[in-house]
């Protein structure tokens, strides 16, 4: 049995059908109380409260964290940093405490994390797992939920960090903020459009953590992103041309993204270079490695 903590979301959803399609048994620890499905068994849990169904836990063989408020949701009041910071660590927490409590064994606990944790650069450096970690707001936050984490590896279970970068999908994400404004043939670029976008599919993505379940040798911590993403100004590009138009529009000023976005400005108007290069030395294969490829997939039913 996998259990997806969090996995009512957008990359939960996929993974869970992903993960019934190869044949696994999937549960899912939520907040809201659902009804089980032929495929999914559903457990309940108030990370805040402290309180969670222990049977999720327990029945588990290994689990996949997916669990946090969403980063781009609410603007970065104190009070929503707070909220950020705390469902991540909080949860795995939780998780920790039933599997201390009863001594139980997993195969493997895998988490997420973001490609955040190495901060917001403007250069051209390529960023590995093994490059300095940043001390703002997201690096502090993707350390701390990956301290964690180390806490279940304390446990002798193998822990697997997937540091992960932007994710597009169908009919969710990021994309699906975009969509409403390049249907309308009004999109264009952000800021200087220079800034770098590491991206991945969210099939790509949902496989890399079945390959974490399947390959005993992936431990520690990975990053989840396309070998050499792209800029902003190109990303643009191409969702632009699969509307059928050229970008006609100036780019989106920064300052206007900065009144609209406050602090979280930063998520759009920075970017990292980020390797791949440790999770395909463990022999995984990226399905979509085009932007133009992953882009029509994302949106074949766009109309
Ligand atoms: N999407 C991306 O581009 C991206 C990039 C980097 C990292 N990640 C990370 O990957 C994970 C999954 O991303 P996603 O896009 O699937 O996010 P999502 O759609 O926001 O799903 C996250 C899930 O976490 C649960 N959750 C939210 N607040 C919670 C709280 N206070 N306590 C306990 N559970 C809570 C929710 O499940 P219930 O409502 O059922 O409880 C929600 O479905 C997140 O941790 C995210 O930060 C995502």
């Amino acid at each position: 049995m996998i259990l997806i903590a969090g996995g009512s979301g957008f990359i939960g959803k996929h993974l869970a059908q992903l993960l019934i399609d190869n044949g696994y048994l999937v549960s899912i620890l939520s907040r809201n109380k659902k009804e089980n499905t032929n495929d999914i068994s559903y457990y309940q849990w108030d990370v805040e409260k402290g309180v969670i169904d222990e049977k999720a836990v327990l029945e588990a063989d290994s689990i996949i964290n997916l669990a946090g408020e969403n980063i781009a949701e609410k603007r970065w009041t104190l009070e929503r940093k707070q909220a950020i910071v705390q469902s991540r660590v909080g949860a795995i927490e939780l998780i920790y405490s039933v599997l201390q409590k009863h001594n139980k064994k997993l195969d493997s606990f895998i988490s997420a994390s973001g490609i955040g944790i190495y901060g917001v650069l403007q250069s051209n450096i390529i960023l590995t797992e093994d490059s300095p970690l940043a001390d703002d707001f997201l690096g502090d936050t993707c350390q701390k939920w990956e301290s964690a984490a180390d806490l279940i590896s304390n446990l002798n279970i193998r822990t697997v960090k997937i540091r992960t970068g932007l994710v597009i999908g169908p009919n969710d994400g990021f994309l699906k903020k975009l969509i409403p404004i390049f249907r309308l043939k009004l999109g264009t670029p952000i800021g200087t459009g220079e800034q770098f976008m590491s991206w991945i599919h969210v099939h790509d993505l949902c496989e890399i953590y079945i390959a974490a379940i399947e390959n005993q040798k992936i431990n520690g911590a990975y990053n989840a992103v396309i070998k050499d993403g792209t800029t902003n100004y190109i990303f643009s590009k191409k969702l632009a041309k699969v509307y059928g138009y050229n970008m006609w529009l100036p780019n989106v000023p920064t300052f206007i993204i900065q009144i609209l976005m406050g602090e979280m400005a930063d998520i759009v108007l920075t970017g990292q270079r980020v390797s791949s290069d440790k999770i395909e030395k463990t022999g995984f294969v990226f399905k979509f490695t085009k932007l133009s490829y992953a882009l029509r997939d994302c949106l074949k039913n766009k109309n």
